[in-house]
């Protein structure tokens, strides 16, 4: 028996890294998947895949209209909604506050928080009907940063740290219907994007060194955090809401030794 047999789950960032993961793992459980992305190419990587249990699409999370089509579309292609994963996410590489002039300061946060943390609220939002409907739940990614200082500059920093504050509201305004968690990972060697309005391109998110810092002493690769998804989407975790879930290698327990 597969751990999400005849479930339904929109996944956004899907086209790469640890939401691509994600995707790849719901199916191996039997879930079939709306996949969102605003890359187009990486999605076309996806797109055909997986046959009729992946729909793939092109969407913006930080726009409320997109959230709805991406809602409309699951429930046409699948009939219910089960899960919500909010994962696309945006980086500042980084970036500390005195680097950034004041007056960027505005857009440069109304981007970055608009994908990390409005984006989330919005695809909640589109599907709380539907997850009402089959008693479902919400994941979403928060980070090393959610709890900790130097994962990011300080807009990925407030960005990650509302998740945890996303995830504890939602839980409590949502309970009993709809469970909300959050999956926070330490370290994945993928290649984010940065913030436009700052110039910001895509790069590694793994900061130079840190794979020499981790406890476990193993890089995990991006497609090794579908599993803790997967999990908080089964029933094995029907008892648990408002957590988040730290995969992060054993940064958090690295002490002063
Ligand atoms: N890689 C790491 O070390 C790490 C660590 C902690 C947390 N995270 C978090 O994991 C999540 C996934 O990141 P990743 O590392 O897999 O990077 P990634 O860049 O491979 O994946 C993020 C995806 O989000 C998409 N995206 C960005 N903005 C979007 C928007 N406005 N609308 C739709 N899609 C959008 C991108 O196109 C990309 O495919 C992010 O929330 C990130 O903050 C990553």
């Amino acid at each position: 028996m597969t751990m999400l047999a005849g479930q339904v789950a929109i996944v956004t960032g899907a086209g790469g890294g640890i939401g691509r993961g994600i995707v790849d793992r719901f199916v191996r459980e039997g879930a079939r998947v709306t996949a969102v992305d605003f890359d187009v190419e990486r999605l076309e990587a996806l797109a055909g895949l997986y046959g009729d249990a992946v729909r793939t699409v092109v969407a913006d999370v930080a726009d409320w209209d997109a959230n709805r089509a991406v809602v409309e579309t699951t429930l046409e292609a699948f009939g219910r909604l089960d899960c919500f994963v909010g994962n696309a996410g945006i980086f500042d590489h980084g970036m500390r506050l005195e680097a950034m002039e004041g007056a960027n300061i505005p857009g440069a946060a109304t981007e970055l928080l608009g994908v990390n943390l409005i984006g989330y609220l919005l695809g909640v939002r589109a599907s709380l009907d539907a997850l009402r409907a089959s008693k479902g739940n919400v994941i979403l990614t928060g980070s090393f940063a959610s709890t900790e200082p130097s994962g990011g500059g300080i807009l990925y920093t407030i960005s990650k740290h509302g998740v945890v504050g996303a995830v504890r509201q939602l839980a409590y305004e949502l309970a009993p219907d709809i469970r909300v968690n959050g999956v926070s990972p330490g370290v994945a060697p993928t290649v984010l994007k940065g913030v436009s309005s700052l110039g910001q391109v895509e790069q590694s998110a793994v900061f130079p060194g840190t794979a020499a810092l981790l406890p476990l002493a193993r890089m995990p690769e991006a497609a090794d955090f579908g599993g803790t998804y997967a999990f908080l989407a089964s029933r094995d975790a029907a008892h648990i809401t408002g957590s988040m879930l730290p995969v992060d290698s054993g940064l958090a327990i690295r002490g002063i030794g």
